[in-house]
């Protein structure tokens, strides 16, 4: 049987593609990443253009739309939901799981365990939108992973995604936001930073300067990337494995779903992706509220 997108579902579980959402582009730093470490792999990407930002909003609005976008992915056929946005994986991570028939992997979790092993014993560093912040998700990983409450600094940095969706990379504005946010964690010398937005491998040189040589930056996009491989594995759901050599050098196929086409999608995409994005098709609300009913469970 052949799906939307082209997708051949016919071989098994593990031929289907790997969803993956985020509330606007952002989600697409994740792509790039999980595209590079799984290349054979399919990938369906949703990006929720219409109703970004979700780093503004409250648990129960973010948890809603989280249920819609994870369902549409549910309805194209994936073996398995990424959330790639983190304000997503702060507020719904826990319910996606609970009620998708699909394993789902934010990006929380490995971004805290690559903090905990980088870390040496200093103060961890952790920035991202008020909603990710506020959740206490990374505090909480990181509290439990040993760490007390004096070596966790977390601060919300609300003004780095537009200044990264207008391309302000290495500009004095750029700088200015930098300084301006990281000043105190630079001050409490912290020795590990987790980037815990979707924007922020996009700035990891303005960070990586400000911040200095000595202080680890975690990329949750890269990491996520590495616990994506370990739990398909352990699901039997890798493509490669037991593939003949055909399949170990295929180059996977992505398409691109949106709630909306923004105006400065194909520059972003690009910059976000690293390439030119093809195949979009675009979702209307309606559909995205029904594909939110096939997979509800109660939201709590
Ligand atoms: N994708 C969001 C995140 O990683 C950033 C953009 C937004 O606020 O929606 O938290």
């Amino acid at each position: 049987m052949i799906r939307e997108g082209g997708f051949d579902l016919s071989g098994g579980k593990r031929f289907q593609p790997i969803g993956v959402f985020d509330s606007g582009l952002g989600g697409l730093t994740v792509l790039r990443s999980l595209h590079r470490r799984l290349p054979c792999e399919d990938m369906i990407y949703f990006g929720d253009t219409a109703r970004v930002p979700y780093g503004t909003k409250g648990e129960t609005t973010v948890r809603s739309f989280a249920r819609q976008d994870a369902g549409l992915l549910v309805s194209k056929g994936v073996k398995m939901v990424v959330v790639a946005c983190n304000t997503a994986s702060a507020f719904a991570l826990d319910y996606l799981r609970e009620t998708l028939p699909v394993p789902v992997l934010g990006v929380i979790e490995p971004g805290v365990a690559a903090a905990l092993e980088a870390t040496g014993g200093g103060v961890v560093g952790v920035i991202g939108t008020s909603g990710t912040i506020r959740s206490g998700r990374y505090q909480e990983g990181l509290l439990a992973g040993g760490l007390n409450q004096d070596q966790v600094l977390a601060l919300e940095c609300p003004l780095l995604v537009p200044l990264v969706e207008e391309d302000k990379m290495g500009q004095t504005l750029m700088h200015l936001a930098v300084k301006q946010y990281l000043q105190p964690l630079k001050d409490a010398g912290v020795d590990t930073l987790i980037l815990g937005c979707t924007h922020y491998p996009l700035l990891k040189d303005d960070i990586g300067e400000f911040m200095g040589p000595e202080t680890v930056l975690v990329d949750s996009a890269e990491m996520l990337a590495e616990a994506a491989v370990v739990m398909l594995r352990s699901d039997e759901l890798l493509r490669r494995d037991g593939a003949s050599e055909s399949e170990v050098s295929r180059v996977g196929k992505m398409s691109f779903f949106l709630s909306d086409l923004p105006w400065k999608f194909a520059d972003v995409g690009k910059r976000f992706l690293g390439r030119p994005i093809a195949d979009i098709t675009i979702v209307g609300l309606d559909e995205m509220e029904a594909a939110g009913d096939q997979h509800e469970g109660d939201l709590p």
